[in-house]
């Protein structure tokens, strides 16, 4: 290879405009270009494809890149939704689906999954991470780099994964997207680096660099993160692809004068392939040239593209033949969308019952809100190429389930989420108080999540608090059913729903799996994968928390509308909490309802002492006391009670899905190895510490069926 043509492979650009062989073909034939992104018209794919491999002289295949971040043209739930599934095979089944629909239109790359941890639901992005828990979000990232990728990953429906964003980009400044992050080396390893770690053991085939920096080192700059840490440590094998013109971007960060120093900075970090930037076509040559880059650099980086495009197995099928592909099958990939929305439904609160609602005793029911009937909107943000005539709204799958003995009165109330024009509310209370029941669709439109669409205040948005408190006063029993991007804070509407259904953007299916939750012809089995704060100033809330030195005791908060004005400092109880908001979140990590009562007992360890290198086993029983089947999540939690560095008051080391039927009882198993209670100590280096452990089982992060068992060095 030519130097050109090796630094033809590390530039990937922009295919979305006007007819790319035009402007991209000149490119291709000289062998200056690698990989294309954003075109997922397959003629045009086929023929940037058929241009590089028949037409440059080395005829290498192009990496045709596409966001696919939760399905293709059939949309399943944002993945902060199906993180709420708990299901890693479901997330998998879900990945296949969006793999086998983008396969055929000649993508065989996509940025996904995303698993930065984040613990701020500000944050726009919130919406496509796998929630707040390092564990949670390694078993889930893991199961999509392999629904992806499958075993073989030169199979034909088969693309390459991206895990991204390397690293941090979950701290954010106040959560507003693209800010600083501010991350202790030590959280950063034990915290935000661990579901990377996972993917990158999973098989994933690239990474992306996060376009923030921590502690002055933008991302895409960063040797400890790309070199130290990824390749020493972990042997990463793939490839390294920037962010959307994250190289030149590191000018704007004030870390290089000029594109020139920026191209130098990322290769020399680890940076393979540059994304749409030419910040690498116009000088990683020249830098070579005079001797500022060793020309090693430039082979390894294009050593890792070449060895990614042999893996997926371009070189000898570089086009996609969709004759010798099997068929696609819509009702399977609707099936995914349908059982994977239904198990990302989280049920927050259930007073007296309300709900599954009892179809005999209904006649009228009330439908209001901008979002229960809104196709587009539910699907959620990153639906490029997402087909939302394939939606089924809440309005429509209700409509049809209550048949013609009960009447559906549907009113928008408003023409969006934010809309302040409270002109219809009047007639939306009407058709309240006239209703047997009133089913509330609330929430966000899919434009106020997602990149670049942080937000400060996250409330509902508008005027639907008003018309929650309206609806209310009809004095009908009200369910709530909120679409949204994040957890929003709910403290000052909470009280006016009878019950509440937490459904993300659930996709396509999303009307038929909330109606049939709502009519509970499916118990629902979802749990939150990421904290509610009561109000935004209590974030960042979680549950993984340390315990600090001064931990707030349950009877020692005081709150700000009892206090006494000259009460004595120390009987605030001098803690860890706000006088206004106490330290408990609105719903807990891990937490959510069910039609069954699930009763945990019978905890039993087949020890309360091992030696590092041993596993425990743990059994706990599960009794469904309800009058209804359902799943629920089984979920294990541990503290390390004295560490070389302080450990979390709590980390979820193990979850399991199952199905319990009425009065039975099923025994749920968690294998607990030494090494999942090892962690980065004061010294940045791994180690599994001996000494005591507590441990909790139950269905969320407040579980309270207790034991423990001590850890011995290795025999
Ligand atoms: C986002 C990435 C995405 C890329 C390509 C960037 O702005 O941060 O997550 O993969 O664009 O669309």
């Amino acid at each position: 290879m030519t130097r050109s043509e090796k630094v033809g492979q590390l530039v990937q650009l922009d295919g979305s405009h006007g007819y790319p062989p035009d402007y991209l073909g000149e490119r291709l034939r000289a062998g200056g270009l690698g990989s294309v992104i954003n075109n997922a018209n397959p003629d045009i794919v086929k023929e940037l494809q058929r241009i590089a491999v028949e037409e440059s002289r080395l005829g290498i295949p192009l990496l045709i890149g596409r966001d696919v971040i939760h399905g293709f043209r059939h949309v399943l739930p944002i993945p902060l939704g199906q993180a709420a599934t708990w299901n890693p095979e479901l997330v998998l089944a879900g990945a296949r689906v969006a793999a086998e629909e983008a396969a055929r239109a000649g993508i065989n790359w996509t940025f996904a999954p995303m698993m930065d941890v984040t613990r701020d639901p500000r944050w726009g992005r919130v919406a496509e991470c796998l929630g707040e828990d390092p564990h949670l979000a390694s078993e889930l990232a893991a199961a999509m780099v392999r629904g992806f990728q499958t075993d073989d990953p030169s199979a034909p429906t088969a693309i390459a994964a991206c895990a991204k964003h390397f690293a941090g980009y979950g701290g954010v400044d106040a959560g507003r997207d693209y800010d600083t992050t501010n991350l202790p080396r030590n959280e950063l390893r034990n915290v935000h680096l661990r579901p990377f770690r996972a993917a990158v053991e999973a098989g994933a085939l690239s990474l992306m660099t996060s376009f923030s920096e921590i502690d002055g080192m933008p991302c895409t700059a960063s040797r400890f993160l790309l070199r130290q840490v990824l390749r020493d440590e972990w042997g990463f094998e793939g490839l390294v692809v920037s962010d959307w013109d994250s190289v030149r971007q590191l000018s704007i960060h004030g870390l290089t004068a000029d594109d020139r120093e920026a191209a130098r900075e990322a290769c020399e970090a680890g940076v393979d392939i540059e994304m749409q930037g030419e910040a690498y076509a116009h000088h990683l040559e020249e830098l070579i040239e005079s001797g500022q880059i060793a020309e090693a650099l430039l082979d390894a980086a294009v050593s890792n593209v070449l060895r990614v495009k042999c893996l997926l197995g371009l070189f000898e099928r570089p086009f996609v033949d969709n004759d010798t592909l099997p068929a696609p099958d819509p009702v399977r990939m609707r099936a995914t969308a349908r059982e994977t929305a239904r198990q990302s439904l989280v049920l927050l609160k259930n007073h007296d019952n309300l709900l599954p609602l009892d179809r005999g005793r209904l006649k009228n029911v009330a439908l209001l809100g901008p979002l229960a009937d809104a196709p587009y909107q539910q699907l959620g943000t990153w639906i490029f190429d997402g087909d939302a005539s394939l939606s089924v709204t809440l309005r429509q799958a209700l409509g049809e389930q209550l048949g013609d003995d009960i009447e559906l009165s549907y009113l928008r109330v408003f023409e969006h989420s934010r809309s302040r024009d409270t002109r219809d509310m009047a007639a939306a209370c009407e058709l309240a108080a006239h209703a047997d029941v009133v089913v509330l669709g609330l929430g966000e439109e899919s434009i106020l999540s997602g990149e670049a669409h942080s937000r400060a205040d996250i409330d509902l948005p508008g005027a639907q608090r008003e018309l929650v408190h309206a609806v209310r006063a009809a004095g009908k029993p009200v369910v709530g059913v909120i679409l949204a991007g994040r957890p929003l804070t709910l403290s000052n509407v909470i009280n006016d729903f009878d019950a509440l259904l937490y459904a993300w953007h659930p996709g396509i299916e999303a009307g038929p799996a909330i109606t049939e939750v709502l009519l509970g012809d499916v118990s629902p089995s979802g749990k939150l994968p990421i904290t509610f704060p009561s109000v935004v100033g209590q974030v960042p809330i979680y549950y993984n928390h340390k315990m600090t030195g001064k931990p707030p005791l349950p009877g020692q908060v005081a709150h700000i509308d009892s206090l006494h004005t000259r009460a004595p400092q120390t009987s605030l109880g001098m803690s860890a909490y706000h006088l206004d908001a106490g330290h408990r979140p609105q719903f807990p990590f891990g937490f959510g309802l069910s039609y069954g009562q699930f009763h945990y007992h019978d905890l039993q360890l087949d020890r309360h002492a091992l030696s590092v290198g041993e596993t425990l086993g743990i059994t706990v029983r599960v009794t469904n006391h309800g009058a209804q089947a359902g799943d629920e999540v089984a979920q294990l939690y541990v503290r390390d009670l004295v560490g070389n560095v302080t450990r979390p008051v709590r980390e979820l080391k193990g979850f399991e899905r199952v199905s319990i039927g009425v009065g039975e009882t099923v025994t749920v198993h968690f294998e607990l190895h030494s090494e999942d209670l090892g962690f980065y100590d004061r010294n940045d280096e791994w180690r599994v510490e001996p000494g005591a452990f507590q441990l909790w089982v139950g269905g969320d992060s407040d579980a309270d069926l207790e034991s423990g068992f001590y850890l011995h060095p290795a025999a």
